[in-house]
């Protein structure tokens, strides 16, 4: 599906502040992957997700996409607004997904146009009953205010909107950027109980940053743990079933301790 080639993200390069927020990372992933990714502040995640959209150009290191059974197409230079029209990405922050003074309606037009500016979409009878039966699915009862403005929806609402209507856009890959994180925990669970169902019905390959080690060991059947800029654990579904929080603690401070000692050993 994406393939990343030893790509790294250097902030600042050159200067005191030099960040290497992205080290040489290498990953493939497959059609259908669900694939949690777990580690501490400033780890890298969201460089990672920056990287595959394409928000900051790569320092080095090329990226592939493949549909189906083609051979991969390269990436690495295509803007972020031609990689939106496969990539979904959903943020943190439940506002960001959708534009709060505009009716749902309006904002569901806007999203089925996503990358294709000149598509000729109308608001017609047609296309409001082809929205509510999918707001329908969301058991929100949005299905009923597509005239109304959004901002008026809650955090959790406008979350779950955001959610379908990225889904409703069919993409190749779908990033989740601690998507829940910013809910109470009923609407948190709510979001996430719908991403998964979402992931089952459209057949969608996901991959999901999460703080939440339960959802994390839970959901997927992979799982990343990121740390200093590089992917240090890669763990199938076999092994992630077993796996509790404390064995993952226990493996981050394996592989910290080794690196220490590496280094120690360079130093000496
Ligand atoms: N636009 C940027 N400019 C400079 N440094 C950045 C930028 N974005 C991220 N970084 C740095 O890159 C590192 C990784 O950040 P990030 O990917 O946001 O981590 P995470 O999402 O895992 O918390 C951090 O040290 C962060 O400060
Ligand atoms: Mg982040």
């Amino acid at each position: 599906m994406i393939r990343l080639e030893k790509i790294s993200l250097i902030f600042g390069r050159g200067t005191a502040d030099e960040n290497e927020a992205l080290k040489n990372v290498s990953l493939t992933v497959n059609p259908g992957d669900f694939i949690t990714i777990i580690g501490s502040n400033g780890a890298g995640k969201t460089s990672l997700y920056n990287a595959v959209s394409g928000t900051y150009p790569l320092t080095s290191g090329r990226i592939f996409m493949s549909a189906g059974n083609t051979a991969g197409r390269e990436i690495t230079r295509e803007p972020e607004y031609k990689r939106a029209r496969y990539i979904g990405r959903i943020f943190q922050n439940p506002l960001l997904g959708t534009a709060g003074r505009m009716s749902l309606e309006d904002n569901m037009m806007i999203c089925s146009r996503k990358g294709y500016p000149g598509l000729k979409i109308s608001l017609n009878r047609q296309t409001r009953d082809y929205f509510r039966s999918h707001l329908a699915a969301l058991d929100m009862g949005l299905e009923n205010r597509l005239r109304d403005n959004v901002e008026l929806f809650s955090g959790g609402q406008r979350q779950a909107l955001t959610l379908l209507m990225t889904v409703m856009s069919k993409p190749s890959l779908l990033l989740l950027d601690e998507h829940t994180a910013a809910l109470d925990p009923h609407n948190a669970e709510l979001v996430m109980q719908l991403t998964l169902r979402f992931a089952r019905e459209y057949k969608l390959t996901v991959m999901m940053v999460t703080h939440n080690m339960k959802d994390a060991l839970e959901t997927g059947n992979r799982l990343l743990m990121m740390d200093s800029g590089d992917i240090i654990l890669d763990i199938g579904a076999e092994e992630k079933a077993k796996l509790t929080t404390a064995d993952i603690i226990t493996r981050f401070k394996d592989i910290k301790k080794k690196e220490l000692s590496n280094d120690e050993m360079l130093l000496g």
